[in-house]
């Protein structure tokens, strides 16, 4: 089991490569489900759940390979090819290990008619259910079954007719299921009160090469006409725009200077005017953003909401940068019901942290000192490093195997400028 070692202090400056989304490469993957022509995904990062998705794939009879790209090189391209599906299950082993494969239901659905699917199952940040799911599924005509720890969708004789679905809470990844599942019904799909991040956006765009037909794509309002079928397609991966803010936070916490070069600022308007409020300088243009120092780090309140909201996978990392800031900034967390399990590890680190239900008070500047503290959920462990860039002495981070889940060679970007980290055997 590895760990990190930081030694916080030095000011962060350079430029740090940003990888393929995370998030929007766990919808394209079984996108190639929807076909039996090739699909191939370019600029994957290289992740722990990618390989699990891939894994997956396989089991279901799609052929994978991955294109060579230098080891030394960020992102890889992935050719996978569903010429046959010999199975249509989703097995527990390996849904456990990655609770995204709960997106193979829909395309599995819509390509042969069934699909079974071990529950994913609650989470560290939440209990995450798939209600909404599974009644977009049903509102386009498929038929539910919960049996033994799984959920089994089948399909009338002929296919999914299609059919309108209200979301009454936003779900990005019922979203991307009923999405996936629209595109090739029989009639025509309306989804209304749908997610709108740039991930689905990225996943509209995916469908819409292979021949989809869908209408108000990045908003909430999404019309898609079904088609016969769909046909192969080459795709790059968007940049994650996850990635670059939270390196933000780095760059900034340690009084830096960091150019995110791929980022694109479009994806990451609210997070980059929290950063301007918080008073650093952000300069963007068409290949990278970059983010400065300027002064005393300034308080702010913020809120997560649903895109285009502050993104409430960009809270805990907001949190450890606002641990310096001089003043008391309050945090809301509307998303996910159990999102404050940094918080007791930055407390540990010396932060002045108190948390309300889903409200959490920082008080700023904090002294942060180095300490030993343990990773929890991806987004967690990502403000533990953030903390530790600008703790006085040695921080060390263990089950960092939460961070290889979301981002690619962590340590080998942060050294590029300048930080002082090492990956060593626990
Ligand atoms: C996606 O999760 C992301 N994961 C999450 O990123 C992200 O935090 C989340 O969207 C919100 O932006 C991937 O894309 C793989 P939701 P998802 O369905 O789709 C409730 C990270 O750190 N809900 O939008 O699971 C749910 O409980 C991860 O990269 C239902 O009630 O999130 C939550 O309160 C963490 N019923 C809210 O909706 C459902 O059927 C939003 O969840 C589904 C969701």
């Amino acid at each position: 089991m590895d760990k990190l070692i930081i030694r916080g202090g030095n000011r962060l400056s350079g430029t740090i490569p940003i990888s393929g989304a995370k998030n929007a490469a766990l919808t394209l993957i079984p996108c190639a489900l929807l076909t039996d022509e090739p699909v191939t995904l370019r600029n994957l990062p290289r992740l722990a759940d990618i390989d699990g998705f891939q894994h997956l794939m396989n089991q279901f009879g799609v052929n994978t390979a991955i294109q060579g790209t230098r080891p030394e090189d960020f992102g890889r391209t992935m050719r996978l090819e569903g010429t046959r599906i010999t199975s249509t299950v989703a097995p527990y082993d390996l849904v456990r290990k990655m609770r995204a494969s709960i997106l193979v239901l829909g395309p599995m659905l819509a390509r042969s008619g069934e699909a079974t699917v071990s529950m994913p199952g609650g989470c560290a940040i939440g209990n995450r259910p798939i209600d909404l799911h599974l009644k977009a599924l049903e509102a386009f005509g498929a038929e539910i079954e919960l049996t033994q720890g799984y959920v089994k969708a089948i399909a009338p004789d002929g296919g999914l007719p299609g059919g309108d679905f209200d979301f009454p809470v936003v779900s990005v990844g019922a979203t991307e299921n009923a999405l996936m599942a629209a595109v090739l019904a029989n009639g025509t799909s309306r989804l209304t009160g749908a997610a709108r991040e740039p991930e689905i956006v990225d996943l509209c765009n995916l469908l819409t090469a292979m021949g989809a037909e869908i209408e108000g794509i990045g908003t909430s309002d999404v019309t898609v006409h079904g088609v016969k079928r769909l046909n192969g397609a080459t795709y790059k991966v968007m940049p994650d725009r996850i990635e670059a803010g939270s390196y933000a936070c780095a760059a900034a916490i340690t009084g830096g200077e960091v150019r995110l070069e791929g980022a694109n600022a479009a994806d990451m308007i609210s997070t980059l005017s929290a950063l301007r409020n918080i008073g650093l300088e952000i300069k963007e243009d068409a290949k990278g953003v970059n983010v400065a120092a300027n002064g005393p780090l300034k308080p702010v309140d913020l809120t997560t909401a649903p895109f285009p909201g502050l993104a409430t996978d960009m809270q805990a990392q907001l949190m450890s940068l606002l641990c310096k800031a001089e003043g008391t900034s309050v945090l809301k967390e509307t998303i996910f019901e159990n999102r404050f399990m940094h918080v007791p590890e930055l407390t540990r680190m010396g932060a002045d942290i108190s948390t309300q239900g889903r409200t959490a008070v920082v008080k700023g500047p904090a002294q942060l000192t180095g300490a030993e503290v343990m990773a929890t959920d991806l987004r967690a462990s990502m403000s533990l490093i953030i903390a530790a860039l600008a703790a006085e002495g040695e921080t060390q981070v263990r089950r960092i195997y939460h961070l290889d889940r979301g981002y690619e060679r962590l340590e080998e970007k942060l050294q590029l400028v300048g930080a002082d980290i090492e990956r060593v055997d626990d």
